[in-house]
């Protein structure tokens, strides 16, 4: 197969069971897809975003035996549940793929043929021990008190005949092809996770088949009648299936202009297995380039416990846009946890990301603009002529901040998925916006210097609309909004036209919609329309979810009530003896055999090595970069045998959540904190 054009960006998310109710989990992938593909498209980039439904198998036999309809009547009335939380969400799918669509069931079909043909299929007799549920077979050993290892519930003991493909040949290759291809799976310790099970344990064969007599719902196996193909075999082939029919321009295959391998197959950690394992071999057996990365993200639980059914506890998207708005949520979900990390998820951190970064920071910035723009300047935004950024320094912080966030090639930020860097970054370009005026005082500028008023109102007009091209991945619908009020036609339109032209061999000369020098080519007029993001009351939210009227009077006490801290007085001689000093973190890695400590280099102005405890709230490569406060002449201490020299500063509040503390600015390492 030849290679795909690299100005095609292709991302999967996993192809939801019908049966299941849309929750939380589902969004959260299907949200992290949908933030690559935006990106990509502003980036000038062809985009293929495929999300779908695994619609097989015995557990939507079953379900729809008991509701009196044939399987896929049940499916074609599930389906909508996915397809209208989507739309909700502002999903941007270009395609959305159902197992029973008929091109991919020929697909999967050809697929099998073509392994049977090449002697990767044998046919066996097979003893095993299976759990109808999970519609998965286990070897006695795996077995834990005789019941299923994955979901608890009894096995049993199956005699037949099915077909395998010989998986187990491709051990060493997929070894050697995650070892040589550091970002095939990520992050980094799912990737270790892999291979040490490939290092450790023998891999079988797979099998791929289910006699009809056993279940009849599933994909009819090309060559044998009496069997159907194993439900995750025939999920799998999805994401290759969909570019040969659901793709854009999937015609145009045939003449070398393919979409496979995708860019991104987004998962659970639940499934990472199947995937790269399962699918990477699958692929090495069909010959086909293998994806270029396959990431794995956290679980959520909910105020701390596992989400499920019978707990009652399973966050119903709907109700969270319902309630705070798509952006709100979307936003919340990528900026509060790690992407591959786990996190928790509760309704009174949500309210309070939005109070915080969403109606103080974004909200006041658009609206304080907004109102002194009309009271000071007629609501007109004078573009200076020339070159804005030279002079001028507040321009330089922001390019600053943004080249990490656009600059893929340099920072990597979103190839890596580090989508709370980036949105730690577009906060520090809005927090310089509110710090700007701060110092500015256009207030007083009105009175005493009009010049530097205007440019002023530019440089926050400008900051607002740079702030809205970097969050609309995250935040679509607010950055159209905000695009608007700023007096700007299309965020998207424009920021296609400010591409350099593919097509063209002359080079765009005017500065792309990521400079602070872009110029709209029109006269800017704002006008204040709807706020943002409205505070939400506390009260209210706690008497809603009473199912209580909501008792709306002043704003909101802090979400959780912190207790006084036990305060213990010292005279500053004392805190004189602390030396604190900002570093930079050059290398991070975990400690092995902890889930806590990371492993830091780290330039105070002289390399030192720092063992910190912040594992579960951050990975390693989400550090490499940051500055960091350090107590510097701490005695050198010894974590789990590894020499620390020094300790990093790190907030946590009472519900546990822990934030490392950076400075405000760029400032150099070795830096004294008073
Ligand atoms: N049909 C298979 C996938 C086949 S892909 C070729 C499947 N479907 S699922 O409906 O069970 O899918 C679930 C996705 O939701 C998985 O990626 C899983 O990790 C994710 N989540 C389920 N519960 C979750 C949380 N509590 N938190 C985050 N994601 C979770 O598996």
């Amino acid at each position: 197969m030849d290679q795909k054009p690299s100005n095609k960006f292709y991302v999967t998310t996993p192809i939801y069971y019908v049966n299941d109710v849309p929750h939380i989990g589902h969004a959260y992938t299907t949200i992290a897809a949908d933030i690559l593909a935006r990106y990509n498209r502003l980036q000038g980039k062809e985009v293929f975003f495929l999300t779908g439904t695994d619609e097989h198998g015995q557990k939507v036999e079953k379900a729809a035996q008991e509701k009196g309809k044939t399987p896929k009547e049940h499916a074609d009335m599930l389906v909508d549940n996915f397809r209208s939380l989507w739309i909700k969400l502002n999903i941007s799918n270009e395609a959305f793929i159902r197992t029973t669509d008929a091109e991919h069931i020929k697909t999967v079909q050809g697929l099998i043929q073509l392994l049977w043909d090449n002697g990767e299929i044998e046919k066996r007799q097979y003893s095993g021990w299976y759990c109808t549920p999970d519609e998965r077979f286990w070897t006695g050993k795996d077995l834990v008190n005789g019941n299923c290892p994955d979901c608890g519930r009894p096995v049993e003991q199956i005699q037949e005949e099915n077909y395998f493909f010989l998986m187990s040949k491709y051990q060493d290759r997929l070894i050697t092809y995650i070892q040589d291809n550091p970002s095939y799976i990520l992050p980094e310790t799912r990737r270790n996770e892999v291979l040490g099970f490939l290092k450790n344990n023998a891999l079988g064969d797979l099998c791929i088949s289910r006699p009809k007599s056993r279940l009849s719902w599933g994909i009819t196996f090309p060559f044998d009648e009496n069997f159907v193909t194993y439900v995750w075999f025939d999920a799998l082939v999805n994401y290759f299936s969909a570019t040969r029919y659901l793709a854009p321009h999937a015609e145009r295959a045939a003449a070398g202009d393919f979409w496979w391998p995708a860019d991104h197959h987004l998962v659970g950690k639940d499934i990472l297995t199947t995937h790269a394992v399962y699918w990477s071999t699958m692929l090495m057996a069909l010959k086909f380039p293998l994806p270029n990365n396959i990431f794995a993200h956290g679980w959520w639980t909910v105020d701390g416990k596992k989400m499920s059914k019978s707990v009652g506890n399973v966050v119903d998207p709907n109700e969270m846009i319902e309630k705070y708005g798509a952006d709100a949520f979307r936003y919340f979900l990528f900026r509060e946890v790690t992407f591959g990390l786990d996190g928790d998820f509760s309704e009174d951190a949500l309210i309070r990301r939005i109070n915080t970064d969403l109606a103080n920071d974004l909200g006041n910035l658009l609206s304080r603009f907004l109102t002194m723009a009309e009271k000071y300047v007629g609501g007109i935004i004078e573009i200076p002529a020339g070159n804005t950024t030279a002079l001028n320094p507040f321009s330089r912080e922001c390019i600053n901040e943004m080249a990490p966030i656009v600059d893929d090639t340099r920072y990597g930020n979103y190839a890596n998925l580090r989508f709370n860097i980036i949105l730690d970054h577009i906060w520090n370009i809005i927090r310089s916006g509110n710090n700007h005026i701060a110092q500015k005082e256009p207030w007083k500028l009105a009175k005493t210097d009009v010049e530097e008023l205007k440019h002023v109102m530019f440089n926050i007009w400008n900051v607002l609309r740079l702030s809205a091209v970097v969050l609309y991945p995250f935040m679509p619908d607010t950055a159209e909004k905000m695009w608007k009020q700023l007096g700007l036609t299309s965020l998207v339109d424009e920021t296609k036209q400010s591409l350099p032209l593919a097509s063209s061999s002359e080079p765009n000369e005017s500065p792309g919609i990521y400079a602070w020098d872009w110029k709209p080519g029109y006269g800017i007029t704002v006008a204040k329309s709807e706020q943002l993001f409205p505070r939400i009351e506390i009260k209210k939210h706690v008497e809603q979810a009473k199912g209580g009227k909501g008792a709306m009077t002043e704003p909101g006490p802090p979400v959780t009530e912190q207790k006084p801290d036990d305060i213990h007085v010292i005279a500053i001689e004392d805190f004189a003896k602390v030396t604190l000093k900002i570093g930079r973190v050059l290398e991070a890695e975990r400690v092995p055999k902890s889930n806590k400590l990371i492993k830091l280099q780290v330039d105070t102005g002289e390399p030192r090595q720092i063992v910190a405890g912040i594992g579960h709230a951050y990975a390693p490569e989400d550090l490499v970069g940051k500055l960091i406060a350090v107590v510097a002449n701490l005695k050198p201490a010894k974590l789990m045998g590894v020499e620390s020299q020094g300790m990093l500063l790190a907030a946590t509040d009472s519900e546990g959540v822990l934030s490392i503390l950076v400075p405000e600015k760029n400032v150099k390492e070795g830096a004294g904190i008073k």
